[in-house]
């Protein structure tokens, strides 16, 4: 048995700890054949001694090398390296330690929302102080139970809060068990056709409507048909026209994406006929219904389904925080056990702690106090963007104001490619978004879709409108 006499060095100033050298330092000699298996390793003392190192910071390595195998305790014979790794040497290489990412200082990696993006709420209006009072007192009253795996249904709590704030505010009669709680719009919509669609059956799609959606329905093998919309929103008679077969909707009523028109009562009255007489199913996206401003919020589709054919689709996204990435479907009742089991083999479930928060934003009141806020704001922050543009562009500019929502659909008069007049206002650091990327096949529109709820004031409204101008100046 051959002692070694192998020569360790350290570098106190890097970030891995000594341990972890020393035992790094071991593997890579046996790679590179400095250790031979039968070898006998210093005893714990002496090399302590020999690196000036406390005797456990050897322990710690020299127990990692003898729990992987590269070491063999003899007990009071000592430590050698394990004879067995003869066979195996030609086989061991070392692959090359990447030091550790250095922990930013800044926590706040996320990118900055870029000005007028779409989608966002007013992100100024987060009630961080009684978030962060809710958060604790859950976190306080929390069980043991609520620290195990969540329901893949979501949580109850949350569930009974939505079914009685969907009741008042969006007219919507449902159980809590009806309810249930996805990740996003996205994870409800992936929900949606794994239990109500199969490959190769058609879709209904409005046309322009949000890329998303699309995108979604059709990796998830749906046969898209393109449904053209107007003033009152999607023309239910092409759809039957083109595809009277089809097994699904997907719409949004309160407020067309992107265009903003509401879906007028004759056109609901005949989307949810055509659902009832060919058993297809409507999904209703609600993103933003909650946004209204000359009048209440109308009451949602879902609010007329006597023949239970529609899915209703809400989102925490708009109303509160995207980044609490909560959403909801309302289940047809007659589908809540079918649901429940695509459930139980698709869904992780989603975050307990966000869930018990949310819950009790809604039953202590505060949401519907939120909400009066937000919606009195935005009505007046989509002021300070129209302003801003009519001042700044005068007649070039048209602005078709819609009942809500939280994005304004602009066109300038003297542009005829939205996305190339798009592609300079994002290099000049603007969120917008060209309107012709949400036509398919009939909707051949162009303009500006701007949001306008992160426009805290008059002078930052002009301000950003006088630097679009300038930057698309020599267009
Ligand atoms: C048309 C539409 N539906 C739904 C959503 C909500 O998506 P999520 O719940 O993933 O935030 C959005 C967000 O922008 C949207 O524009």
């Amino acid at each position: 048995m051959r002692k070694s006499d192998m020569h360790i060095e350290l570098n106190s100033e890097s970030q891995q700890p000594i341990y972890l050298q020393i035992y790094l330092r071991f593997r890579e000699a046996i790679s590179e054949g400095l250790l031979k298996p039968g070898d006998r390793v210093p005893s714990l003392r002496n090399l302590a001694e020999d690196l000036n190192l406390a005797r456990g910071t050897i322990e710690t390595a020299y127990g990692m090398l003898i729990g992987e195998g590269y070491f063999l305790s003899q007990g009071q014979a000592g430590t050698v390296i394990a004879p067995f790794l003869e066979e195996h040497l030609p086989t061991i290489r070392i692959v090359e330690q990447s030091t550790p990412y250095p922990y930013p200082r800044s926590r706040h990696l996320s990118s900055t929302p870029l000005p007028l993006s779409l989608g966002l709420p007013a992100l100024d209006t987060f009630p961080r102080k009684l978030w962060a009072k809710l958060g604790s007192q859950v976190l306080r009253s929390a069980t043991e139970a609520d620290m195990g795996y969540p329901s893949q249904l979501g949580l109850m709590s949350l569930r009974y809060a939505l079914a009685s704030y969907l009741k008042v505010s969006r007219g919507i009669s449902c159980k809590p068990e009806q309810i249930i709680i996805t990740d996003g719009y996205r994870g409800s919509l992936d929900l949606i056709c794994r239990a109500f669609l199969n490959p190769g059956e058609k879709v209904w799609m409005e046309d322009p409507g949000y890329p998303a959606a699309l995108k979604l329905i059709q990796a998830a093998g749906g046969d898209v048909v393109y449904v053209p919309v107007d003033q009152e929103g999607i023309v239910v008679t092409r759809g039957v026209d083109n595809a009277p077969e089809a097994k699904m909707a997907v719409v949004t009523p309160s407020h067309q994406s992107p265009l903003g028109m509401t879906l007028s009562l004759e056109r609901r009255l005949a989307l949810l006929e055509w659902a009832a007489n060919n058993h297809a199913w409507i999904v209703e996206d609600d993103y933003d219904g909650e946004y209204r401003y000359a009048s209440r919020p109308i009451p949602a589709l879902k609010s007329l389904d006597s023949q239970d054919r529609v899915i209703f689709c809400g989102t925490m996204s708009k109303v509160i925080s995207p980044s609490l990435r909560l959403a909801y479907i309302v289940v047809p009742e007659s589908q809540v056990n079918h649901v429940e089991t695509i459930c139980r083999i698709f869904q992780n479930g989603c975050p307990w702690v966000t869930q018990a928060t949310v819950a009790e934003f809604i039953t202590q009141g505060h949401f519907s106090r939120h909400l009066k806020k937000t919606r009195s704001l935005y009505k007046l922050r989509r002021q300070f963007l129209v302003q801003a543009l009519m001042e700044v562009y005068g007649e070039d500019v048209s602005i078709e104001l819609q009942a809500g929502g939280m994005h304004l659909v602009v066109r300038l008069n003297k542009i005829n490619d939205d996305k190339y007049l798009v592609r300079h206002l994002n290099e000049a650091g603007f969120g917008i978004r060209a309107l012709s990327d949400w036509g398919s096949q009939y909707f051949e529109g162009q303009g500006l879709i701007m949001g306008f709820t992160n426009i805290h004031s008059t002078e930052y409204a002009k301000e950003l409108i006088l630097r679009m101008k300038k930057s698309t100046a020599n267009l």
